[in-house]
């Protein structure tokens, strides 16, 4: 006797989004996390938090199945309950890096069985990243692009892949206002209904400008300055409530996009 659960009867246990049904005895309290949201005490210690760590390095910390992921740990994990509630065929990611983060999305999709895709671009996937995550045992779930998001050869050709399957959209590569205003233009309109575009970094727009060496990017000029205007623009997305009060600790502040109806 046995009490390992398959992946493909693991992916079994999951619902779609369309039909997942509230759970009755979920702990969470809404009304909970929105006054924790507004209250400046706890406003004031992450944010107090998040400046002490910031010269540390903090996000280069961590790894997911062997991979360095460049991420806060609560960022990995609303992601993971954002893809299995809505269970996208396809992830498109801009920025490997070293690819924990694609890993991540691999893993997760690998868990919700089917013939699920992560697709990951980068302008410059280094030769030892390259060989490590083709050699990674979730390899056969992922599709590397060399080149920049925001060409529109590379663009086309990643649309063209994701084709009529259902994506969610995270973007993680170079964090100028105007890099990131043309990756939402041209990954935006992957994401369909329900689904989300989740912007890393929005979180430059807090920081202290002098933690911020050697970068184009800071406080007026970042991924949070593409995101107010992309949704002054764009009412088909808002950002999503629950997620934007209880993470806090997150480097994408109302970076957790979800869209509210098809594109055109
Ligand atoms: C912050 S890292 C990505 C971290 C990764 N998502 C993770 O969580 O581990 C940013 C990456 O963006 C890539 N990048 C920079 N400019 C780019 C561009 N124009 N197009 C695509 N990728 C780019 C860099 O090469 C770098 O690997």
């Amino acid at each position: 006797m046995t009490n390992k659960v398959s992946v493909d009867k693991m992916a079994t246990l999951s619902t779609p989004a369309s039909a997942a049904p509230l759970d009755p005895h979920d702990p969470k309290d809404r009304e909970l996390i929105r006054r924790m949201a507004a209250d400046p005490n706890v406003q004031a210690a992450w944010k107090g938090a998040f400046d002490s760590i910031v010269p540390y390095r903090y996000a280069y910390n961590w790894s997911w199945l062997g991979r360095p992921a460049i991420q806060f740990p609560q960022d990995l994990m609303a992601l993971q309950e954002i893809i299995w509630r809505t269970q996208p065929e396809v992830i498109v990611e801009t920025g490997i890096a070293h690819g924990g983060s694609l890993v991540f999305s691999a893993s997760m999709l690998a868990l919700l069985g089917g013939e699920r895709e992560a697709i990951g671009i980068d302008i410059d996937v280094r030769a030892h990243n390259r060989a490590a995550i083709e050699a990674h045992p979730l390899a056969s779930k992922i599709t590397m692009v060399e080149g920049s998001s925001v060409d529109d050869a590379v663009a086309a050709a990643v649309r063209a892949r994701v084709g009529g399957r259902t994506a969610m959209v995270v973007l993680d590569s170079n964090h100028t206002a105007d890099h990131v205003a043309r990756e939402l233009a041209l990954y935006a309109p992957l994401v369909r209904a329900g689904f989300f575009l989740v912007v890393m970094d929005t979180v430059v727009e807090y920081q202290d400008p002098s933690s911020i060496v050697d970068r184009p990017w800071g406080p007026g000029n970042n991924p949070m300055t593409a995101v107010d205007a992309f949704l002054a623009a764009e009412p088909r997305f808002t950002i999503d409530e629950e997620y934007d009060a209880k993470l806090l600790f997150t480097v994408a502040p109302r970076g957790y996009l979800r869209a509210l109806r098809d594109p055109a």
